[in-house]
C-alpha cells in the first residue's frame, strides 16, 4: 500500500492509475470501514481510502483532541484488506492556510438532527469532503471515480449525495450497510470510549429504533408524535439523555406528514448520550 501525505504526492501515485473508489475516513478503523473498502474495491481500478481527522466537523466542546487516533492497526488492517493507497494528509497538508471557503450544505437538509444537535457539522464534513474528492479525483488524470459511504451515517450520505449532484462532481455514491457487532450494535470508532457496563448496554438504542418502527408500522390511530415522544421517555428511563428518535421520508429526512408517507420507505434514526458517549444509529423500514 502506497502511503501518500500531501496532495501531491496523492496525484502522483494515482497517475495512470485509472478512476479511483474511495472510502473516506476518520481513522480507528473497525470491521465496519474495512467492509466499505472491500465494497469500494471492485468499483474502482484503484482503492484510495484516506485518514484525516477533520477539525472543521468537531464543535469546540467535542472530542476532536481525544478522537482515537490508531495508525499503526489502521495500516496494517488497509493492508491487510488489499488498499492500493492511503492518502494520510497532516492537518497541514489540507489546511496550509486557514479554511476561509467552505461548502454551505442545503439548510433543509443539513440543519435537522444531527445538524440540529451539532451546528456546523455538516459544513465542515461537505467542505473536507469536497477537498478530498478534488485531492483524491482531480489532477491525476482520473476525472472522477465512486465513493463510499456508510449507511450508518445517514444523514451523512444523504448531504454527499446532494452535494455531489448539486455540483455535479464525476462522481458516484455508493452506500454501505452498516456493520454491526453480535448483539446488533452499528460499530463504531466512538464505541471504544463506552464503559464496560454502557457497552453490554448499548444496543439498546437500536432496539429502541426497531421498537419505533414496529410501533409506526403498527399504529393505527396513534399519532407518530406521541410514539416519537414514549420512544424517548422510554429510552431516557433506561438511563440515555437521549438528542432525537425519530421517523423520517427516507428521501428527504422530513417528517412523513401523511398516512401516506407514512405507508412509503421511512427511516427511523436516533442519536443518543449514553454516560458520555455519544452514539447514533438508524433504521430503513
Ligand atoms: O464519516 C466520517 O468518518 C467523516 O465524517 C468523513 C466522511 C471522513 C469526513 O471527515
Amino acid at each position: 500500500m502506497i502511503i501518500a501525505h500531501t496532495i501531491p504526492e496523492l496525484r502522483a501515485a494515482l497517475a495512470g492509475r485509472g478512476r479511483p473508489a474511495f472510502v473516506p475516513t476518520m481513522g480507528n478503523l473497525h470491521a465496519g470501514h474495512i467492509a466499505l473498502v472491500r465494497q469500494a474495491m471492485p468499483l474502482g481500478d484503484v482503492t484510495v481510502a484516506s485518514i484525516f481527522v477533520n477539525r472543521l466537523q468537531f464543535l469546540p466542546h467535542e472530542d476532536f483532541d481525544s478522537y482515537p487516533r490508531t495508525w499503526d492497526s489502521d495500516c496494517a488492517q488497509l493492508t491487510a484488506a488489499g488498499c492500493d493507497v492511503l492518502f494520510a494528509p497532516r492537518e497541514a497538508d489540507l489546511y496550509p492556510e486557514p479554511q476561509t471557503f467552505k461548502v454551505a450544505p442545503d439548510p433543509a437538509l443539513a440543519d435537522l438532527l444531527e445538524g440540529h444537535f451539532r451546528p456546523g457539522f455538516f459544513t465542515g464534513v461537505c467542505t473536507v469532503v469536497m477537498k478530498l474528492f478534488s485531492a483524491v479525483f482531480f489532477g491525476s488524470g482520473a476525472g472522477g471515480g465512486t465513493a463510499v459511504f456508510g449507511k450508518k451515517d445517514y444523514q451523512q450520505l444523504m448531504v454527499i449525495r446532494r452535494m455531489v449532484q448539486q455540483f455535479a462532481l464525476p462522481i458516484g455514491v455508493v452506500a454501505g450497510d452498516t456493520a454491526r457487532a453480535d448483539d446488533g450494535l452499528a460499530l463504531s470508532s466512538r464505541n471504544g470510549y463506552l464503559s464496560a457496563e454502557d457497552r453490554q448496554r448499548a444496543v439498546q438504542l437500536s432496539q429502541a429504533l426497531g421498537q419505533l418502527a414496529q410501533a409506526v408500522r403498527a399504529a393505527g390511530a396513534d399519532p407518530l408524535p406521541a410514539l416519537e415522544a414514549r420512544a424517548l421517555k422510554d429510552l431516557g428511563d433506561l438511563g440515555w439523555q437521549p438528542d432525537y428518535l425519530t421517523v423520517r421520508r427516507r428521501a428527504d429526512l422530513q417528517a412523513p406528514g401523511d398516512a401516506a408517507a407514512l405507508e412509503g420507505p421511512l427511516v427511523a434514526l436516533g442519536a443518543a448520550r449514553l454516560g458520555s458517549t455519544r452514539l447514533i444509529d438508524n433504521l430503513e423500514f
